[in-house]
């Protein structure tokens, strides 16, 4: 089978750091799913779109599709010629995106733009190893506890850590539908692991 490795877990598990350095071992691309659902609520937000109501969020992405851009070090979504990136991780766009993110035909949008990319690559997210890639040959399930995941994100954000860590409760909450672990994943709880040791654990996993 093509080689997929898919990287799922919470909000803040340490996937996407965990991904990328993965990816760059084996000097393949890097698929932050994420990304592009922010991409996507990010949009919404911008031109004004009600998160609720899907089928207007199904054509804000006709008139304006966003696409994913891949590569080892980092992805970039653009739409039209705009890069929405430095856009996207931001406390806004984390209060809207799980709302986005439900509808179906919002992930089979976000889903059919993962599928186009050619394997090999590592991809992160919440159902990569479920939903989206159910035939990959390497699985993973990053977890840690809520309070590790709001201290790791609040090196990224401006926010306080009591702020972050109920902002990451609600989104667990709210992605809980579409984020478990395949049965065939490796379940890594990475609360007392560096990002070294994470890397390493799943490293044996893979081939040489
Ligand atoms: O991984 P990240 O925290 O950037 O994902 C942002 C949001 O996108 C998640 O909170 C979730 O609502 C949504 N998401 C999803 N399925 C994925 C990846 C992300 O629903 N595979």
């Amino acid at each position: 089978p093509p080689l997929i490795i898919t990287i799922d877990g919470p909000g803040a598990s340490g996937k996407s750091s965990v991904a990328r350095r993965i990816a760059q071992a084996l000097e393949v691309p890097y698929v932050s799913s994420g990304l592009l659902y922010r991409g996507v609520a990010y949009q919404v937000l911008r031109h004004g779109v009600d998160p609720d109501d899907e089928t207007a969020i199904l054509r804000l992405l006709e008139a304006h599709p966003v696409r994913l851009v891949p590569n080892t070090h980092g992805n970039r979504v653009l739409a039209g010629g705009e890069d929405l990136t430095p856009h996207l991780h931001t406390a806004e766009v984390d209060a809207v995106v799980s709302a986005v993110a439900r509808h179906p035909r919002v992930r089979a949008y976000v889903n059919e733009r993962l599928r186009e990319v050619p394997p090999p690559f590592v991809v992160e997210g919440r159902d990569m190893g479920t939903a989206v890639f159910p035939h990959a040959p390497y699985k993973f399930y990053l977890t840690a506890s809520p309070a590790v995941r709001a201290r790791r994100r609040a090196r990224e954000r401006a926010d306080d850590v009591a702020a972050i860590e109920k902002m990451l409760r609600l989104r667990d909450e709210r992605d809980a539908k579409q984020s478990k672990p395949a049965e065939d994943a490796q379940v890594i709880d990475t609360s007392e692991l560096t990002l070294d040791q994470v890397v390493g654990a799943i490293m044996r996993f893979l081939p040489a």
